[in-house]
């Protein structure tokens, strides 16, 4: 149930929020669907052509990310798992680093600079992380790390959720008084972090009950018990 919500809130986001930013020039496009477009037009041409970039890598990381989740299908086709792996981590890095272009122009200022630029830095490193783990045959590894870059993948989806709930929630408590673009505006500045941490604490979550290697602070001069897992850990 909750991998089929996964799948379907993904391709979801990815068919009304990423393809309508691919439907011609920024300057021309509909703000209703595609309503950072026009800012971005007034940006330099490397900040635009980071958008759309950006646009086109995470939505390939959107789509591919909740399949590679499918254990039966990890089981019955590793060559398949790979390639769409490659595929899914080259959308991470290429739709992270042009998020990292974009994040100083981003329309949050100075809050989304640091939300948005925390998440693509995150979101590069966790896939590298992933990425190194597989390399070295650190299989358990790998799993943990993939699960905490695909909740990083997942922000497309809660940030637009957190929005249209904190909006709600400024209609109830305002009343008469409410203003939709203050209103927005207040949303949009807290779902700059409330679209990733939670999720990223989630993924910690997961990863734990699994028993998969965990994150830990590891004082050098204390031996360590575990010391071949953590070996593998650290690689
Ligand atoms: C997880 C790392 C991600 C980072 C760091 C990131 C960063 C950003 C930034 C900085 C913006 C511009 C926001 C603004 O100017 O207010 C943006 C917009 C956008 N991003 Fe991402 N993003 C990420 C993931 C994704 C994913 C997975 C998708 C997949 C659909 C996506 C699709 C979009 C779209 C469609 C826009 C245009 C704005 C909109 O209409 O909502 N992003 N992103």
């Amino acid at each position: 149930m909750g991998w089929v919500a996964v799948l379907l809130t993904s391709l979801a986001i990815v068919t009304y929020s990423a393809v309508p930013y691919l439907m011609g020039s920024l300057g021309q496009l509909d703000p209703d669907r595609a309503p950072l477009a026009a800012a971005y037009s007034q940006t330099p041409t490397v900040v635009q052509v980071a958008l759309v970039v950006h646009v086109v890598g995470a939505a390939v990381a959107l789509v591919v990310g909740p399949f590679q989740f499918w254990a039966a299908s990890r089981r019955r086709f590793p060559g398949l798992h790979r390639w769409l792996g490659r595929t899914y981590l080259v959308g991470v890095w290429v739709g992270g680093v042009a998020a990292l272009v974009m994040a100083p122009y981003n329309t949050a200022g100075m809050i989304g600079f640091l939300g948005f630029g925390t998440l693509g830095v995150l979101w590069v490193w966790t896939g590298w992380r992933a990425y190194r783990a597989i390399r070295t045959g650190d299989v358990r590894s790998h799993q943990a790390w993939m699960i905490r870059n695909f909740s990083l993948t997942f922000a497309a989806v809660t940030l637009r959720t957190w929005t249209g709930v904190l909006v709600a929630a400024q209609v109830y408590a305002a009343g008469d008084a409410f203003d939709f673009d203050a209103a927005f505006e207040n949303a949009y500045n807290a779902v700059t972090l409330l679209a990733w941490v939670p999720n990223l604490l989630i993924a910690e979550w997961m990863v734990r009950r699994r028993g998969l290697p965990t994150l830990r602070i590891v004082d050098p001069t204390t031996p360590d018990p575990r010391a071949g897992t953590a070996q593998a850990e650290r690689r």
